[in-house]
């Protein structure tokens, strides 16, 4: 376990924001953390490795970012694995172990920032797959009271990006493992977008030549936090009525849709940012990535203040000329 009193929270989000928290607590093991929650100054944060949040100020209260970093096979079958991850697991390398492994059902979801506990609490989702659909467990401690509570994938709440970890229990439970439900036989995904295309270009649809052109398209199009702070997709995908959809088409005709279920049509915050004249704009020290338009970025120093200023100014603008309001995937913390 490691306690950080009063420390800068620049390297754990990666928007890059230079805010503080009072503590940092990185716990290794579901008994450490229970034997020091009590301890512990409220409000408590549990994060992962801050891919999808935004500082808006210091945080006065304790953070809790996980370190388990196990990795355990629970059952194998003829046709499939269950896995046990630890929820300190960097994402990106549990899917490249179940690439190495010959595990089916993670590879759309390769190169994707944060780590394993905050994907099944996201509900994280890439290229027509969703974590919703590779997990079967998700173990957590109560930080009320420490105690463990297992949800089974049917007890999380599950959506587009959302689950009950982040509603009706926002940050009352810490995440320790993630129990995934993974094939062993080849199951291939490529209906979305141009994912089929350039599989194709690399050779035959294994798990290598896939998880490969996800990298590939996400490289083309996405920022490295590392190098340029950004969370990703800041808003997400709006789900309109067909009606509306309807209305909006005949008067843009090229904006593009995948239909939603029950009448309803999602449409790519992207293309709507974008075709109302937001990409490469700046404001300030934040601005829209200029080769995807979901993607707010930290061009220097911004502050979560920036992000959210210049956050405001598109959702305004889109609810303008769109009539949809926009919401952020994002969490403003
Ligand atoms: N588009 C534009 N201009 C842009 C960006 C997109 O016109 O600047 C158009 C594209 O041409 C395309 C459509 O919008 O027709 C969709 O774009 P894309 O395939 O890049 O996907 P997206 O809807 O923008 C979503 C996820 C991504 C995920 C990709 C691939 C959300 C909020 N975002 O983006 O997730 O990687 O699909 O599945 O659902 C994330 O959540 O952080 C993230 C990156």
């Amino acid at each position: 376990m490691r306690i950080t009193e009063h420390s800068r929270l620049k390297d754990f989000n990666t928007f890059g924001i230079d805010a503080h928290a009072d503590c940092i607590v990185e716990w290794s093991s579901v008994q450490e953390l229970q034997a020091i929650l009590p301890e512990l100054d409220r409000p408590i944060l549990p994060i992962g490795q801050g891919s999808n949040l935004l500082f808006m100020n210091d945080f006065h209260g304790t953070i809790l970012k996980s370190a388990i970093q196990s990795v355990d096979i629970l059952h194998k079958s003829d046709d499939h694995v269950l896995v046990r991850a630890g929820s300190g697991v960097i994402w990106d390398d549990f899917v490249s172990l179940a690439v190495m492994k010959g595990w089916w059902g993670v590879e759309n979801l390769t190169a994707i920032p944060g780590q394993v506990g905050a994907a099944a609490v996201q509900n994280i989702g890439a290229y027509g797959v969703e974590a919703k659909d590779v997990i079967e467990t998700v173990q957590t401690v109560c930080l009320a009271d420490g105690s463990t509570r297992d949800f089974n994938v049917s007890e999380c709440g599950y959506a587009y990006r959302q689950s009950i970890f982040k509603k009706e229990l926002n940050h009352q439970y810490a995440v320790s493992h993630v129990i995934f439900d993974l094939g062993l036989k080849p199951a291939p995904k490529l209906g979305y977008g141009a994912l089929e295309q350039e599989v194709m270009r690399l050779g035959e649809p294994t798990l290598n030549n896939i998880s490969s052109a996800v990298r590939n398209i996400r490289d083309s199009k996405l920022p490295d936090p590392a190098i340029l702070g950004n969370a990703g997709s800041f808003f997400m995908n709006p789900v309109i009525p067909s009606s509306q959809y309807e209305s909006l088409k005949s008067k843009y005709p090229d904006i593009p849709s995948y239909t939603a279920g029950n009448d309803m049509v999602k449409v790519p915050a992207g293309w709507l940012i974008d075709h109302a004249g937001w990409k490469g704009r700046a404001l300030g020290p934040a601005a829209v990535y200029e080769r995807q338009a979901l993607v707010l970025v930290n061009t220097g120093g911004a502050t979560g203040q920036d992000i959210k200023a210049l956050a405001d100014a598109i959702i305004a603008d889109v609810r303008e000329k769109y009539s949809i309001t926009l919401s952020t995937e994002v969490n403003y913390i």
